[in-house]
């Protein structure tokens, strides 16, 4: 009876660990193939010094990540050009975000590309999702 008990235990742990992972799973997954491609590791304070980062375009308002986010990320946003409102980014306050990887990589390349005026290389990618979901 003992013996085929134990060999239960770790399976059992593993359904027990499960649902966890399924929520952290798309966050972890990006990073994960972020340090594949040589970066790492992150840190929350690299990841909000980009998300302040301003970039000046003539004759257009300032460029930078908290224009359409706002500078407190648990509140709504608001696109700089077209108006339309923007759930909040934290996951704290909106439990949908970075839960999705194919969205995260959508939203940072076009976020990226317009904020900065070029694509996010990974370390920069991996900074910023460690910033986000700490808030
Ligand atoms: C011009 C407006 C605008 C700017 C500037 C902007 N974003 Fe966004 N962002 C959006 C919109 C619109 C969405 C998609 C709508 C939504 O998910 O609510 C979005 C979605 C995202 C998402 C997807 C999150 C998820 O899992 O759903 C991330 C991550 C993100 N933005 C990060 C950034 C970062 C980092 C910057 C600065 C480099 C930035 N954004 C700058 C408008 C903007």
């Amino acid at each position: 009876m003992g013996a085929p008990l134990r060999r239960l235990a770790p399976l059992a742990a593993l359904v027990v660990a499960l649902p966890a992972l399924a929520w952290a799973g798309a966050l972890d997954e990006r990073l994960a193939a972020y340090r594949a491609a040589g970066a790492g590791p992150f840190t929350a304070e690299a990841g909000k010094a980009l998300w302040g980062q301003t970039r000046t375009v003539a004759g257009e308002a300032p460029r930078s990540c908290p224009a359409c986010h706002t500078a407190d990320l648990k509140a709504r946003g608001k696109h700089v050009e077209t108006g339309k409102p923007i759930d909040p980014l934290a996951p704290s306050a909106n439990p949908d975000r970075l839960t999705d990887g194919r969205q995260i990589e959508k939203w940072l390349l076009r976020n990226c590309k317009w904020t900065l005026g070029r694509e996010c290389v990974p370390q920069e990618k991996g900074d910023l999702l460690t910033f986000i979901a700490g808030q």
